[in-house]
Order: C-alpha cells, then sequence, then structure tokens
C-alpha cells in the first residue's frame, strides 16, 4: 500500500494510459490517491482515466507529446492547483531504432527529450515544492539497456544510463529532506507498446515482467532507491556491470536479436 499522506495526494503518471504506467495509476488509485495521467493518443488516455476513476479517484488527462517543446510549460500550468507528491516518469520506450549514422539526428533527440530533457524539466520543477513540503517521491521508469551499449539502441540505452545515475546524485541531495528518489530497473516487460514493436516473448529462457507485477514492486520500493532493480533481474544487472565490454556487449547483441528480428 502507497502512502497517500507521504507521496500523495496528486501523481502525475508520464505515459499513465497503458502498461506499466496504467498499472501505476490504478493502484495508486486503489490507495486514495487523485492522478493526473499523460500521454499522447487520447482514446487509450481516456480509457484509462475511466478506470481510475471508478475507483474514485479524481484524474486529469493530459494529452500531449513529451518531447514537445511546450509540454513540460503545459504540464506545469495543467497542475498549478495541485498538489503532487508523487511523479512517475514512465514514457519512454525507444521511439527510434536506428544505426546512429543511418538515423536523422532530430530522430535521436525525440529518444533524449523523452527520457532525459523532460523528465529532468519536471524533477527539477515538482522536485523543488516536494523539498520544500519535506516529503514526495519521483521515480525514473530505467532499463536493463541502460548497463551495456545495443545496436539500434545506442542513444536510448545512453538515456537510460543516464537517468540511471542522476536518479543516484539526485537521492543523495534530496535524502535529507524527506523526498525519495529511485530508478525502476525494468527488463522485459509484457506492455502494449512492445507487443506492437513485435518483441517475442515467448523466447525459451526470457523472464518476462507483468505490468502490473512491475508496478506493485516499483511501488513497494519508492523509498528503496536510488536504484532498484524490478522483476528478479539484479544477476543480470551484476553481469552487465563487469568490466569486460566488448565480451558482454557482443554476447547481449546476440540476445538481442533473437528478441527482436531487425525488419
Ligand atoms: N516494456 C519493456 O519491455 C521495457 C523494458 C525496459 C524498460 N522499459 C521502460 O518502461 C517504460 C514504459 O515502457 P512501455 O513499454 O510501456 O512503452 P512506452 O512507449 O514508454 O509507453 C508507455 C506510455 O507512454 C506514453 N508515451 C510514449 N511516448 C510518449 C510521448 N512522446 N509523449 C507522451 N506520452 C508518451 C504511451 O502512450 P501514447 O503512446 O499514447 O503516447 C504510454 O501511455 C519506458 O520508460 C521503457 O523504457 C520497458
Amino acid at each position: 500500500m502507497t502512502d497517500v499522506d507521504r507521496y500523495g495526494p496528486w501523481a502525475v503518471v508520464l505515459g499513465g494510459s497503458e502498461g506499466v504506467g496504467a498499472s501505476f495509476a490504478q493502484q495508486l488509485a486503489d490507495d486514495g490517491f487523485d492522478l493526473v495521467l499523460v500521454a499522447r493518443r487520447p482514446d487509450t488516455l481516456a480509457d484509462a482515466a475511466a478506470r481510475v476513476r471508478e475507483l474514485g479517484a479524481d484524474v486529469r488527462t493530459l494529452s500531449l507529446d513529451l518531447t514537445d517543446p511546450g509540454a513540460v510549460d503545459s504540464l506545469i500550468d495543467a497542475t498549478a492547483d495541485l498538489e503532487v507528491g508523487l511523479l512517475i516518469c514512465n514514457a519512454g520506450a525507444n521511439s527510434y531504432g536506428r544505426h546512429f549514422l543511418d538515423g536523422e539526428l532530430d530522430g535521436f533527440q525525440g529518444v533524449i527529450d523523452l527520457n532525459i530533457t523532460t523528465p529532468l524539466a519536471l524533477a527539477h520543477h515538482y522536485g523543488r515544492l516536494m523539498r520544500e513540503r519535506g516529503r514526495g517521491g519521483i521515480v525514473f521508469v530505467g532499463s536493463l539497456a541502460g548497463y551495456l551499449g545495443s545496436a539500434r539502441e545506442s542513444i536510448y540505452g545512453a538515456a537510460k544510463a543516464f537517468t540511471r545515475i542522476f536518479a543516484e546524485g539526485l537521492w543523495l541531495e534530496l535524502r535529507g529532506y524527506g523526498v525519495d528518489v529511485v530508478e525502476l530497473v525494468l527488463g522485459v516487460t509484457r506492455t502494449p507498446a512492445m507487443e506492437r514493436a513485435g518483441l517475442d516473448f515467448d523466447l525459451p529462457g526470457l523472464n518476462v515482467g507483468e505490468p502490473d507485477d512491475i508496478a506493485r514492486e516499483g511501488l513497494a520500493h519508492l523509498a528503496d532507491g536510488p536504484v532498484w532493480v524490478a522483476g528478479g533481474n539484479d544477476r543480470i544487472v551484476e553481469i552487465r556491470s563487469r568490466t569486460d565490454r566488448a565480451k558482454l556487449v557482443l554476447a547481449s547483441h546476440e540476445a538481442m536479436r533473437r528478441l527482436m528480428p531487425e525488419k
């Protein structure tokens, strides 16, 4: 159960319309939180909002692209009258999978903005208010990809590595102020976005997380930052953190090719 007195009354969930984000929203609504849900597609967003309203939550939805330059100001304006005690930066799957030299910089910039620029600006805004109040929480949804370079995901993986290290520093800075910071590291998770991307969840030996389980684990460990590895993937993180980088990167590359064949 997530403590609404410590992390509420309002939670902002970036990418709260489906997958792990929608699971966060439902579980928080169950625990008495009110919610601001952000995503691009209005229909999916409205469906997610209806589900949490049924649980008794007050809900605001914002249909916007978090990579748009005005997105941060729009969200800040839309929440100016709310006490936001929990910020969950969940939206962030790789939106531009290309070999670096075959892609355009604008496309890669979108990955950086979704995973770094916008979450940083929002953590800066809501984090200051949380620090003043002496309570709150900030979650960055990370990835095992943030521990090792991958072809077609070099920018995505680097962005996830960035937020993980950033989360550690912010955790340290806010430790004395009652504000919890955690990078929640996900492995392969059965989200609609990954289903649409054609991920083969049935590969033998693959550890696949379910969105409800991952969200539950993340909420249970809000105070166990700076990094929480979800879904029992600690061993993979240990392996990916070794120093024999070429061997590790090549082995992971082979595994990725089986998981997500190049189209
Ligand atoms: N699924 C996995 O296997 C896996 C593995 C490791 C890490 N993760 C991490 O887990 C998080 C969630 O991933 P996911 O698989 O659910 O995919 P996702 O594409 O991040 O989608 C999650 C939510 O974000 C919204 N969203 C995506 N791009 C957006 C944008 N530009 N502006 C506003 N909202 C946006 C989506 O709604 P709209 O599409 O309507 O905008 C949806 O509500 C990500 O940070 C991802 O990196 C996932």
